[in-house]
């Protein structure tokens, strides 16, 4: 394929991320991981696959950033995940140095990539990229959004037994307990859903929508979410791939949008061959601009403490 995306972390984001990217034929596929053996096994195990669900995708795996040269599309879910009881910020020390080192390693081979960030604390991950690449602000974004709309757009499908692919949802805001989801341009068949739903249940939904990575977790009990995650990464990878230009909510590096300056914060930005080509502003009610700066302001807590840690 003339497209190659590379995903760090052969995990279990990372091996579903190269397993969706494969069997959508966007692109070949690198895996890398620091453990020696799983990234090719899981690469060789997915290529025997590809036969059956009928794809020509090269997946590799690799313990080398030498493989990953020339990358259009960098995924990095290396790190830790989350155990029950701990908040993603509790992952910070440790996911730091390993987004820190992998992002090194990264822009060595592929200085012109995009780099998608998956790993945890996700908003101040992202400024660890970004300031370890010294990318533009356009090649360096988190995926967040997405996955946080996929979750709404799930329980209000539930809800009102409709079609998930009627619904669409609309979230602000940093990946976490303060995400901030926008009823009045959450939408089922373009009907916002303020007039399909009581205030009560779209509350109860918002409720779990936020709370919704803790809810596997606890479920999961020996890690976190891997499939809708990522589904959400290859989604972003996709319409930069193909140059959709769709409209999805990303972390993204705001100078001043929305009133915030020099953080990571989720926004709906248009997503095309060149990364993030604008991000989209819309009025916020008081409400959900408070709603908005108290989650800047948990992001900027973790870059703080970010810094503090160096
Ligand atoms: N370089 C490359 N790979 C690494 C490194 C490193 N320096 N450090 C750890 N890894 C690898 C691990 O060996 C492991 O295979 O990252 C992988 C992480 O996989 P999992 O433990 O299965 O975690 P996963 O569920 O995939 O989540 C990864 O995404 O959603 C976030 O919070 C989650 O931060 C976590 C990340």
């Amino acid at each position: 394929m003339d497209r190659k995306v590379t995903v760090i972390g052969a995990g279990n984001v990372g091996a579903t991320a190269a397993q969706r990217l494969g069997e959508k034929e966007l692109c070949d596929v690198v895996l890398i991981d620091v453990i020696e053996g799983v990234p090719q096994g899981k690469a060789l195990d997915l290529s025997e696959a590809a036969p059956i669900e009928k794809h020509d995708a090269h997946l590799t795996g690799s313990n080398g950033y030498e493989d990953s040269a020339g990358s259009d599309i960098v995924i990095i879910t290396a790190g830790v995940p989350r155990k029950p009881g701990m908040s993603r910020d509790d992952l910070i020390s440790i996911n730091a140095g390993i987004v820190k080192s992998v992002t090194e390693n990264v822009v060595r081979y592929s200085p012109d990539c995009i780099l998608i960030i998956v790993s945890n604390p996700l908003d101040a991950m992202c400024h660890v990229a970004f300031e370890t690449s010294g990318f533009s602000k356009r090649r360096v974004m988190g995926m967040a959004g997405v996955l946080d709309s996929a979750r709404f757009r799930t329980f209000i499908a539930r809800e009102l037994d409709v079609s998930v692919e009627s619904t669409n949802a609309f979230v602000l805001g940093g990946h976490g307990d303060t995400m901030v989801p926008l009823p009045r341009y959450s939408t089922v068949g373009g009907i916002p859903i303020t007039e399909l739903l009581s205030r009560e249940r779209i509350d109860a939904i918002v409720d779990r929508t936020r709370t919704g990575g803790a809810e596997i977790v606890s479920l999961l009990k020996t890690g976190s979410a891997y499939y809708a995650p990522a589904s959400a990464a290859v989604e972003m990878a996709e319409s930069i791939l193909k140059d959709k230009k769709k409209i999805l909510p990303c972390a993204a590096y705001l100078e001043g949008e929305y009133g915030i300056n020099g953080l990571f914060v989720g926004v709906p930005v248009k997503l095309g061959r060149n990364g993030i080509e604008k991000v989209i502003q819309i009025a916020l009610t008081d409400e959900e601009q408070a709603a908005l700066n108290a989650s800047a302001d948990a992001v900027r807590g973790l870059v703080d403490l970010l810094k503090k840690l160096n």
